[in-house]
This record gives structure tokens, sequence and C-alpha cells, in this order.
């Protein structure tokens, strides 16, 4: 089969797209034919090292995707051969073809494509956790998401909304706002164009309830200072680069909560009964056209330095898919 390496670490004109031996399954796997693999931020990561593990080189990376099954391991009893399918995993996603555990694995409702399921888990999965059991969100609350266009913050946006949140989406074109507010958002702010500060003055004057914050930067501590008292900031990631550095006064000052979301720990640590009650709640409001996954861009897998590209360069609104 032909699969992306990542052969030494690096950015992503080191990966290469290689012939090698397709995968087998073992005892508790299945191996999936990949239609759709969804690109997310930590592949970028992985590939150079940065990621909380480190796979041993050479490797294939991608943390999720949507395919059929053509291979089921010893003991597997609740998938079969042809079953349209997503998964998710560490790495392997961008290939033709994946072994993965059968607990990673769900049968896709027919309402969605391989295209859309492709991308559910990850950022879905992340931004309902967060907004769920992290922040306990409540209906009438005031919810800000930076990075609002991006893969986890258009979830947000949505799931925020389908949750009764009023939503105040944050990105950094206008472009990319117009799609915000496609997804549901009430008010929109141009971060590059306005002063953040002033636009969440004008816009929540009572302050915001919950922060989902996939950016970092200095608009962590910008966005802080809004909270209205009892409010949430949700550490989701650090797109921007930097790690902010929050004076830790404000969390006093502010009466609020600073609260840390890491889906992956969360499932690994004894959640995985929750996790898949939030991928049942998900498929529902797929099927209710509460939650649309939207394809910002779709690519070939010789064309992945392009698709990495178009990442990090901040092209995305919504999910960068690859069709092996
Ligand atoms: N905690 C968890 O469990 C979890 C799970 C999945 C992902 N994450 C993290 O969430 C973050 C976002 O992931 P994603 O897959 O949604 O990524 P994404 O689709 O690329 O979105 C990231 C957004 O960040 C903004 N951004 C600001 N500076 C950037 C820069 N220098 N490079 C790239 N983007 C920049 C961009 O929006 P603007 O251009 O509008 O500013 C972009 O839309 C990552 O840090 C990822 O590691 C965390």
């Amino acid at each position: 089969m032909r699969a992306v390496q990542c052969q030494e670490l690096g950015g992503p004109d080191k990966l290469v797209v290689a012939t090698v031996d397709d995968p087998t399954p073992k005892a508790g796997e299945v191996v999936i034919d990949v239609q759709a693999a969804a690109m997310n931020f930590p592949d970028y990561l992985v590939i150079q090292g940065k990621y909380q593990f480190r796979p041993d080189l050479p490797f294939t990376p991608g943390g999720e995707g949507a395919g059929i099954v053509s291979a089921v391991g010893e003991g597997v009893e609740r998938l079969s051969v042809g079953d349209r399918v997503l998964f998710h995993g560490l790495t392997g996603a961008f290939a033709e073809k994946v072994a993965v555990h059968e607990l990673t694995v769900l049968k896709i409702p027919e309402y969605l494509s391989f295209d859309e399921a492709a991308g559910l888990t990850v950022t879905y999965g992340t931004s309902l956790h967060g907004l769920k059991q992290r922040a306990e969100l409540k209906p009438g609350e005031t919810v800000l998401v930076l990075g609002a266009a991006g893969g986890v913050g258009l979830a947000a946006v949505e799931l925020a909304k389908a949750m009764g949140a009023k939503v105040i989406a944050a990105a950094s074109t206008d472009e990319k706002l117009a799609v915000c507010r496609e997804a549901g958002a009430d008010e929109v702010i141009n971060y590059s164009t306005e002063d953040l500060k002033s636009a969440l003055k004008a816009k929540a004057p009572k302050g915001v309830d919950v922060i989902y914050d996939p950016v970092g930067g200095d608009f962590t501590e910008t966005a802080l200072r809004a909270m209205a008292p009892g409010g949430r900031l949700l550490v989701i990631g650090f797109a921007a680069g930097d790690i902010p550095k929050i004076p830790i006064n404000l969390c006093l000052l502010k009466q609020c909560a600073i609260v840390g979301v890491f889906w992956g720990g969360w499932i690994q640590s004894g959640n995985l009964a929750g996790h898949l009650d939030n991928m049942d709640e998900l498929f529902q409001m797929a099927r209710d056209g509460k939650i649309k996954p939207r394809i910002s861009h779709r690519f070939a897998l010789d064309d992945i330095a392009d698709a990495y590209g178009a990442m990090t360069g901040r092209l995305v609104k919504g999910k960068i898919i690859l069709n092996p």
C-alpha cells in the first residue's frame, strides 16, 4: 500500500509517500481501507517531535479517519469486513490502509459521508468533552471561542450553540468569521483588525462565562480579563506557538477557573464509556442537523505537504481531508 512516512523529525517537507507492506490485524484489531483521513494540529506537532508522545521512526502520521473494514483480527466480533467505520488513534491514518484496535472504531451512520465522518471524533469529541464535562456549560451562558474557524474551534461554535449558549466567535479573517456565522455564532470578532479587549467589552458587557482557547499566545490573557464571575477558561491548545503565562491573581480577581482539557488523556484514564456516550450524542446531533462537519480542503496523499501548508498557513475553515 501507499503511505505517508515520517522518516526523520522535522517539517512537512521531510515527509515522503512510500510503498510499504499492507498491515495485518493482530488480535483485537481491524484493518481499514481508508477513504478519508482528517488532519488535526497534533499531526503537525508529532512529525516535529513536539507532541506529548513520540512514535518510533519511521511512522505514518494521521490520528483519525473513516473507511471500510477489510480484515478483522482474532477475537473481534463487533465489526465485520465491509462495515463503514470511523476510527481514531495516534498515528497511521495518512495511508491507504491502517490497522487499529477495535475499541477505537465505530460504525458510521448512513447519513454521514466518509469525509464528514473522518473528522468527527477528534474535533467534535474534544469540543464536546471540553464544553460538557469540563466547563459544564449551561444554556444561556456566553461562550467565547478563539481560533473559531479552525477544526476544534468551529466544532465548539456549533456545539456551544446547540447546547443553548450565546456564542462569540473570534478569528483572524472576515471570511473565516462568515463561516462561523453560518455555524451558529451570534457575534463575531476579527482579532486581526479589531482590538479584542474593546470588542469583548462591547459584545459581552457582563463578561463571558466560558472561554474556549485552542490558540494561546497573547489572546489568552486578554480574553481572561473579560471573564464573568464564575467563568471557566478551557485550555485546549497553543496553535499560535506560545504557551501563555497567566498572572494567577486574575483567577482570584475574576473568581474564575482555568480548566485543562485533554480529550485523549480523558479517554485513556478510564473514560471510554463517557467518550462513547459523547459519540452517540454527536451522531444524534448530526442526524438532527445541529452539527454539520465542514470540509475546508481535500488533498491526495501525494499532496501531503500542501495539506500541512493549509494548516500552518491558517487557511483552514473546518477540516482538512486527505483522500488516499
Ligand atoms: N486538548 C485536546 O484534547 C486537543 C485535541 C485536539 C486538538 N487540540 C489542540 O487544539 C489546537 C487547534 O487544533 P486544530 O486541529 O483545531 O487546528 P486548526 O484547525 O489548524 O486551528 C487552529 C486555529 O488556530 C489559529 N492560529 C493562530 N495562530 C496560528 C498559527 N501560528 N498557526 C496555525 N494556527 C494558528 C488559527 O485561527 P486564526 O487564523 O483565525 O487565528 C487556526 O484556525 C492545537 O493546539 C491542538 O494541539 C487539543
